[in-house]
């Protein structure tokens, strides 16, 4: 399988075999983490890791990967750089993206929630990079897809489940004042359903995610057989899931005014109090798995019963955050594998 400087911007753009070779090597390298054969794979390669927003395991877990398959990863902020944007002049994309090229051996880029002012507009710049970049390109989050969580969040399934096909997962809006993208819900049902999970979304009318992926995620559906439903309460989804996602995310008009308005979208939030997963709720699954991609909003999305209790695997999806970027970093940054 030749992913050498290929781009990851969704998954739903890559071959299922494709990912499937990211989720096997991702195996090996948890079983045998530092195995000869990888610690050297990233030898004088560096991964540039661009945030517009802050992350705690998205940073850490890229910048472990390149040192443990023996590289580095840098830091970058666009307060370092002088890019030019609407409002102010400064270097072009074209020129950032060719430069870094010159340096570099992968860029992953994070840019999320008011860092925007219109949903899309953090996809339009990665595709930009990955245009003028000659190194591969890969989402570290930004406000359409987060591939890297969707790998492992099915990394974390396949652990617990086996195969995932035929098994429901809910995904569920959860209550809070976080104000949520919604890269992570989107990317977890693109990929579940296209490895064969039904599909059961929940959440309060006024809380649509992206026509288009939800489109995807049906068109995923129907390829498989499996079914995809849309409900607007709180309890019925659960009804005989094996995976339970909550997860907050903001309304399709929080950038309504030019800007992400987090003040309304709180005040809209607080009006759908208790949209959390917890014991009661939990006992209508098929004795689900919970998963979350984190940060966790503890006594809004979840209770701690469920967030810390025997089912919950969110601590083995944020490890496999480090087996799936370093087996894409060996993949897309070398021809060596
Ligand atoms: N899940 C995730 O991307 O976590 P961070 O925002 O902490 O990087």
């Amino acid at each position: 399988m030749n992913l050498y400087g290929k781009d990851l911007i969704c998954t739903q753009e890559w071959k299922i075999k494709e990912l499937e070779a990211v989720l096997e090597l991702a195996a090996k390298m948890k079983r045998d983490r530092y195995s000869p054969r990888w610690t050297s794979l990233l030898q004088h390669r560096t991964f540039l890791m661009f945030f517009y927003n802050p992350s705690v395991r998205t940073r850490q877990s890229f910048e472990t990967a390149a040192t443990e398959l023996g590289g580095h990863a840098q830091f970058l902020e666009p307060r370092a750089m002088r890019l030019k944007t609407a409002t102010t002049a400064g270097e072009t994309i074209e020129d950032a993206a060719n430069v870094m090229s010159r340096f570099a051996h992968g860029l992953g880029i994070r840019i999320l929630e008011d860092q925007i002012s219109a949903y899309g507009e953090g996809d339009d710049l990665l595709r930009e990079y990955a245009k003028w970049c000659t190194i591969p390109v890969i989402s570290m989050a930004h406000d359409k897809f987060h591939p890297c969580q969707g790998l492992a969040d099915l990394m974390g399934l396949h652990t617990h489940l086996g195969d995932v096909k035929g098994k429901k997962t809910l995904v569920t809006w959860g209550s809070g004042a976080l104000v949520r993208s919604w890269c992570s819900p989107q990317e977890y049902m693109l990929i579940t359903s296209r490895f064969g999970m039904n599909v059961t979304l929940a959440y309060p009318e006024g809380y649509d995610l992206d026509p288009e992926v939800i489109a995807q995620v049906k068109a995923n559906c129907a390829q498989n057989g499996t079914s995809f439903e849309i409900v607007h309460d709180s309890v019925s989804g659960y009804d005989g899931a094996d995976v339970v996602y909550s997860r907050n995310w903001m309304s399709p008009v929080a950038y309504a005014s030019g800007e992400l308005d987090k003040a309304s979208e709180r005040a809209k939030a607080a009006l759908h109090p208790g949209w959390i997963t917890d014991a009661a709720r939990m006992k209508r699954t098929n004795n689900a798995l919970f998963i979350h991609p984190m940060p966790v909003d503890r006594g809004s999305e979840v209770t701690d019963e469920i967030a810390s209790g025997p089912r919950s695997i969110i601590y083995d999806v944020a490890e496999n955050r480090l087996h799936v970027q370093k087996a894409l970093m060996a993949l897309t940054m070398t021809d060596a594998l």
